[in-house]
């Protein structure tokens, strides 16, 4: 498994008062898988996939990523393992304005110590691979949203990590692009990357291999059915 999430609560603190948000949250994805995770706006998606994304921590209940117990990692060795071994994807891009795109994709070989050339001959390729060979010394204003979108892809996936986390990604995109972003996710799973993406639409969701639904802050069939079970070699 690649991600066990078991028993996972998680709440804020508001004012004095410790506001649950998520509740008793069993989840296993396993390596290779495609999940989706759809859910009413405030139901605690994005809340979820920053638990699972490391950039949150949840207040209750276990956690292993990759086989290993992230409630015993410090938060060095989270942020290593956030570098080396996930991808994210957000719905409004996050990319950096006054970079150039090729900048914007190699930033990420930076933290991971790669040195100059090779970052940029590695950042080329991935623009290649999402078709934005031609606008590598744009700036993402310069860019239609489908293609900052891509621009978010090839940073995701410039240090090759094993897992994808995607909140939103089409989010804020017409048809069209959503379609064109939904097939490069296809690629990247048909080449074995992990991808758990968050959306609204069921059409979107209905790209992935499974799909959960949360609902107030509880998952409705988080765990593989014993169907599911019997085909899985684990
Ligand atoms: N940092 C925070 N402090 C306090 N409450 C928070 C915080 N982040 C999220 N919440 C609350 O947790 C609940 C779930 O928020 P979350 O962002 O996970 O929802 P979501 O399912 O991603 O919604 P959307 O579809 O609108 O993005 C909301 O009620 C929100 O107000
Ligand atoms: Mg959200």
């Amino acid at each position: 498994m690649v991600i066990e999430l078991h028993d996972i609560c998680k709440s804020y603190l508001q004012g004095k008062e410790q506001v649950p948000v998520l509740h008793h949250i069993d989840l296993d994805v396993a390596e290779g898988e495609y999940l989706a995770i759809m859910g009413p706006s405030g139901s605690g998606k994005s809340t979820l996939m920053n638990i699972i994304g490391l950039l949150d921590q949840q207040t209750s209940g276990s956690y292993f990523f990759d086989g290993r117990d992230m409630t015993q990692c410090s938060d060095n060795q989270l942020s290593d393992i956030r570098n080396q071994k996930i991808g994210f994807v957000f719905q409004n891009f996050n990319l950096l304005p006054r970079q150039s795109v090729l900048e914007n994709v190699a930033l990420p070989l930076l933290y991971a110590g790669v040195r100059k050339k090779d970052r940029l001959v590695r950042a080329r390729e991935m623009l290649e691979r999402v078709g934005l060979a031609e606008r590598v010394q744009f700036r993402p204003t310069q860019l239609s949203g489908g293609q900052k979108q891509r621009v978010a892809i090839a940073r995701a996936m410039v240090s090759h990590p094993r897992l994808l986390l995607a909140d939103e990604p089409t989010g804020a995109l017409d048809t069209r692009s959503g379609e064109q972003i939904m097939e490069l996710f296809h690629q990247l799973h048909a080449e074995g990357v992990t991808i758990v993406m968050i959306t609204h639409e069921p059409e979107i969701a209905g790209h992935a291999e499974r799909v959960v639904t949360i609902r107030d802050g509880r998952l409705e069939n988080g765990s593989f059915s014993e169907t599911e079970q019997e085909g899985e070699t684990s």
